[in-house]
């Protein structure tokens, strides 16, 4: 506590130790926000897409049928100061790198991605911190690049998709990957990806309600696979308030219960399912906070912007809106702002210092 007031004391922002989250055992000032859903484009990443066939439309690259907003370290940062946000955990959206269908190819495209993300975050380390992008669905890959991003460059966290080429979370193809995950304690931070049908969609982004529904999908293998009891542990975000998990669950514990659905508990299963940490990314609305504070209540709710690929001007109404909209008290919205991020990144903590 000493060093962490002498730190802050240093910076001038001593007052903040006394004005944190209703008690003094935290150096941050309660509008402190952590945007856990911030994500990077590196021109090289752009270019395997454009190489990969992913259409350019009138000089813009689309991916999942959304367009891949420009992007620079620079406008992040400088974003971040108009959003009103202190610190930001930077990933790759989807497809990630596992548009490339061979383990060598992806993991040198994952590796050489990591070490921009790396760069970033060395730049801006007070602002930025790197989540590891994974050359899924090649398992072995993966383990070495998470080892890698974890163990050598001290990374924050780790990105992972609701499905990569069609694997799900929840496979037990997967297991090495969460088990190495789990020895590490490591911080997760899961965004969706486009699921294997995508003629579903009739033509429109799949962002729009696919990512949500690809989100449940995710959640719900590793409920009924039984995954997630073999590494409860493990901290995830969802991204998007839980896609429709928060309006699902109940839905979906019921089945689960059902004797040749395995006959989970219904109690049970609305735990796990409400065991992960939701950001407010898309889900800053009256209607999906009250849903989300209901659900898993305002301790596991982190900040969430989703920039670039949603803009500043739909991100700070959004990001204004979270406390009147969830009817949040003043320490709700520390936990949000803050709290319950460093909560799920550890890492954090440590290289503010606090
Ligand atoms: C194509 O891009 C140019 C320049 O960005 C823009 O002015 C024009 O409206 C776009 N056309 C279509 C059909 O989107
Ligand atoms: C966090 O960001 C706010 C708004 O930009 C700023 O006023 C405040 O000083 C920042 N806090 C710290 C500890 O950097
Ligand atoms: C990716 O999915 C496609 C379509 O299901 C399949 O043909 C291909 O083998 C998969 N690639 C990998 C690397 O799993
Ligand atoms: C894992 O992280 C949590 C804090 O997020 C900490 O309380 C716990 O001691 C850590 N466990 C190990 C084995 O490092
Ligand atoms: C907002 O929260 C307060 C305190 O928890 C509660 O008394 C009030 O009824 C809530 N308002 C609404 C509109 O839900």
């Amino acid at each position: 506590m000493l060093l962490c007031s002498l730190i802050w004391g240093l910076l001038g922002v001593l007052t903040a130790c006394q004005a944190s989250c209703g008690d003094s055992t935290h150096c941050l000032s309660s509008n402190y926000r952590i945007d856990v859903h911030s994500h990077v484009v590196p021109p090289v990443w752009k270019q395997a897409m454009i190489s990969a066939g992913y259409p350019v439309k009138n000089g813009t690259l689309y991916a999942d049928g959304f367009p891949v907003p420009d992007w620079t370290l620079e406008g992040h940062i400088s974003t971040m100061d108009s959003l009103g946000i202190n610190y930001s955990t930077i990933s790759v959206s989807a497809p990630g790198v596992f548009f490339v269908q061979d383990p060598t190819r992806a993991k040198s495209l994952a590796r050489s991605i990591n070490l921009l993300l790396f760069s970033y975050a060395r730049a801006h380390p007070s602002r930025l911190g790197a989540l590891c992008l994974l050359p899924l669905p090649f398992v072995n890959e993966a383990v070495d690049e998470l080892k890698f991003c974890l163990d050598s460059l001290k990374f924050v966290g780790v990105g992972l998709y609701t499905n990569a080429n069609g694997t799900y979370l929840g496979d037990s193809a997967l297991d090495p990957v969460l088990s190495a995950l789990e020895e590490r304690n490591a911080s997760v931070f899961v965004h969706p990806a486009a699921p294997g049908c995508t003629a579903v969609t009739l033509g429109y982004p799949i962002p729009m309600s696919e990512y949500p529904f690809d989100t449940v999908r995710a959640m719900e293998n590793m409920l009924l696979s039984g995954q997630r009891a073999k590494y409860p542990d493990l901290k995830m975000i969802f991204a998007h308030g839980g896609g429709a998990m928060p309006y699902l669950a109940t839905r979906i514990s019921g089945m689960a219960s059902l004797a040749w659905l395995g006959g989970l508990s219904v109690t049970e299963s609305m735990a796990q399912l409400a065991g992960y940490y939701f950001d407010t990314a898309s889900a800053a609305s009256a209607l999906q906070l009250t849903a989300l504070k209901s659900f898993i209540g305002a301790d596991q709710i982190v900040t969430g912007t989703d920039y670039p690929y949603v803009p500043f001007a739909q991100a700070e109404p959004a990001l204004a809106a979270i406390k009147t909209n969830g009817n949040f008290s003043t320490r709700d919205m520390c936990h949000i702002n803050h709290r319950n991020a460093l909560e799920v990144f550890p890492r954090i903590k440590r290289i503010l210092g606090i």
